[in-house]
This record gives structure tokens, sequence and C-alpha cells, in this order.
């Protein structure tokens, strides 16, 4: 039997309505594979950051390091600047445990009311089946730069984009890797038409990583055309290689392609696991509809199920995403942002009635 200790971030507004259905799916299918979770939750969150003035202690990166993986809700409301709620607790773990695979899976269920089924009749909208490998650590993403002269007529901000060999080398061939286990194509996302220096160097340090695959096919698209590529010919990608924030772009797009990005997961990976690696859903905190129990548990779920992917236990893994699958298809218990109208808990329980 395998017992695993996670840490539980749950975070703010609906962050904290998605890991209990999230926690409920993992013992439920942990009991059917011998695996077992102790968990720890950690109150850090903005809510904290009001009462104490930090997100969270500050020893907290010690306080979850030796944990076999890291689940989080979301993080940021009102109050509290997001780049204040980000900088302090999302960004460090990612950085602290060298997360720098930020994998994103993106499925078309049956059953899920997507924009492309209106927008295309013809389409089945069964093949859309790809997975965004976003680059987690440097990028656009960078601690270089500031505002300045704040109030003056000379005020300006500026951030300098960080791209090292290293950091292009070590995503590019994650990516390359995972596609000789799926269908070998990769897209790397770039942009490198423009007056943009980094991207160019992107180029290079991908297509020089490539030679070592030779058994994947490649290619280069530019971010603008990409974009519009996914939304007309989703089924068209495989694995798609990104910067930090053009990967967080493409991202949503590509869940709100599917469906919602509320069932869209994400896994913050430390491939050599060495640090614990983080899951959590992709979409954040949602203040519009915080607290009133409709939030679509299945990002959460889905993440869990990544997790137990990442542990060692990928039957279990690919059961959560059957349950899913199956709930989906049903079209009865689905949450608004899928066209039902259940609430959290009545598709929580459709999907744990699966795995039971
Ligand atoms: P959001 O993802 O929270 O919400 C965008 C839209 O999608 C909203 O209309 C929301 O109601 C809907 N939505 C999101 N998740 C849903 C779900 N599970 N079920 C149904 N509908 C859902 O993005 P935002 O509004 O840009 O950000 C809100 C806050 O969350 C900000 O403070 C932002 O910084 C933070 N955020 C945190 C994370 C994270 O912790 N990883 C990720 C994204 C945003
Ligand atoms: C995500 C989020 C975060 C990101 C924000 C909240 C900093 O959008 O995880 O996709 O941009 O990485
Ligand atoms: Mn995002």
């Amino acid at each position: 039997a395998h017992r695993y200790r996670i840490a539980l971030i749950p975070g703010d507004g609906i962050g904290r309505e998605v890991i209990p259905p999230a926690t409920a799916v993992l013992d439920a299918v942990g009991r059917r594979h011998g695996v077992t979770f102790a968990y720890d939750g950690f109150d850090w969150s903005c809510e904290r950051y009001a009462a104490e003035g930090s997100m969270m202690p500050a020893d907290g990166l010690d306080r979850i390091r030796r944990h076999d993986a890291i689940l989080l809700g979301a993080v940021g409301w009102q109050g509290v600047p997001d780049h204040v709620s980000l900088w302090q607790l999302l960004i460090p773990i990612r950085r602290e445990f060298a997360q720098y695979v930020n994998l994103r899976p993106i499925t078309v269920f049956e059953g899920v009311p997507g924009p492309l089924r209106a927008a295309r009749p013809g389409d089945t909208d069964g093949g859309v089946d790809l997975v965004v490998v976003r680059e987690n650590s440097e990028g656009e993403y960078s601690e270089v730069g500031g505002r300045f002269g704040r109030g003056t007529a000379g005020e300006l901000a500026l951030q300098e984009a960080v791209f090292t060999r290293a950091g292009v080398s070590r995503i590019a061939d994650y990516a390359f890797d995972l596609a000789t286990r799926r269908r070998g194509h990769v897209t790397s996302a770039t942009k490198s038409n423009g007056i943009v220096h980094t991207m160019p160097f992107w180029d290079e340090v991908v297509a020089s990583r490539a030679e070592a695959f030779p058994g994947v096919r490649w290619r280069s698209e530019h971010i603008d055309a990409l974009a519009a590529k996914v939304v007309l010919d989703p089924s068209s990608f495989d694995v798609i290689v990104a910067s930090n924030l053009m990967g967080d772009i493409l991202s949503d797009l590509a869940a709100a392609v599917a469906g919602s990005i509320g069932i869209a997961p994400s896994g913050n990976l430390n491939p050599e696991r060495e640090y614990p690696s983080m899951f959590e859903p992709v979409h954040g905190s949602a203040p519009d509809i915080a607290g009133k129990g409709v939030a679509n548990p299945l990002g959460a779920i889905w993440s869990a199920g990544l997790m137990l992917t990442h542990l060692g236990h990928p039957e279990a893994g690919d059961e959560v995403l059957a349950a899913i699958r199956d709930t989906v298809r049903s079209g009865k218990t689905l949450t608004r942002d899928l066209g039902g109208t259940a609430g959290t808990d009545e598709l929580t329980r459709a999907v744990l009635e699966r795995l039971s």
C-alpha cells in the first residue's frame, strides 16, 4: 500500500470550493488502488494576507518541501493586488521547487456544448486531444524590471523577458519526449517575425533540441496565427510548447474552445522529482461566482488525476479521467458553465458514483 502526504492550499474564492471535491475523488479512487492520502491543510490566502500581512509564513516553502505533492485551488481576492498575492505564493512555489513544466492537457468531451459546435455544425468535436507544455520558470514572468518615476510625466514600467539556453532546452526536451509517447507532433509557439529579440533564440534552441528526437515531427507557428488555428482546427494539434506568457494565454484559449475553463487541469511539474510538484485547476478564484456552490469542480478533480499519474499511479489517473468523461457524457449533472443547472456538490457526487 502506498501512502502519500499532500499539502493542500485551497486559497481563495472557488479555490476553496473545488479542493474538497478533488480530495474526495482522490480518496475514492485511492481505495480501489491501495493508495491512501494524508492531507495537511494550509490557510495561505488573501484572507491570511489581510489578517497577518503575508500570503504565507516566512518559512512557508520549508513547510511543504517534503510533501509528496501540493494541491492548490486558486489565489486572488479583492483587497489584495494580484501581483502581491501571486508573487508571494504561487510564483515562489513554482520557482523554489523548480516546477519548470506547466502541463495543461485539453480534451473535448462528448456532451459539452463547446462554442465550436454551434459555429461549425459539421464537427463531431471528438478529436481534440492536445497538451500545452508551458515554460513555467522564466520568460516573460521575470523579476527584472519595475516601475519608475511614479506620478511624474516620465513615469514608466518595464520588464525584461529572460530566456536561458538551459531553460528553453529543458522545456523543449520535455515537449519532444512527451510527443514520442503521444502522436509524435510538436508545435512551438513563437513570435520570431517581429522585433522581439528573445524568440529567434527560442526557435534556435528548440530546433537544436529537436535533433535528438528524430521520430517527432515539429513546426514553429507564430503565436497570433497559432491562436487562430487553435480555434479553427484544434484537432490538428498534439503537443504545443510555449513560453510562460504565451502558454498561459493559449491554455485558457484552448480550454474555452473545449467548452469551459472550469474543466482544465494543470500540473506544475518538477520532472526530476527533487521537489514536490503542484497540481491546480487552470482557472482562478472566480469572484463572480464564489460562495454560490456553482463552481465546476472538474478542473480540480482532473488535476488530482494528473497528480496520481505523477505519483506513479497512471491507471488511477486514467480512471479519474474516465469518470469525468462518463459523467459529462451522461449530460445530467453539469454545472452552469457546461450548460447545465447542477451545483458543485451534485457534479462531484456524480463523479464519485462512477468511482465507487
Ligand atoms: P478566473 O479563472 O477566476 O475567472 C474567469 C471566468 O471563468 C469567470 O467568469 C469565472 O466565473 C469563470 N470560471 C472560472 N473557473 C470556473 C469554474 N471552475 N466553474 C465555472 N466557471 C468558472 O479568472 P480571473 O477572473 O481573471 O481571475 C480572478 C482571480 O483569480 C484573480 O485574482 C487572478 O489573479 C486569480 N487567478 C489565480 C490563478 C491561480 O491561482 N492559479 C489562476 C488564474 C487567475
Ligand atoms: C495560471 C494563472 C497564473 C499565471 C497567474 C494567476 C499568475 O493565470 O496559473 O494560469 O499566469 O501563471
Ligand atoms: Mn492562466
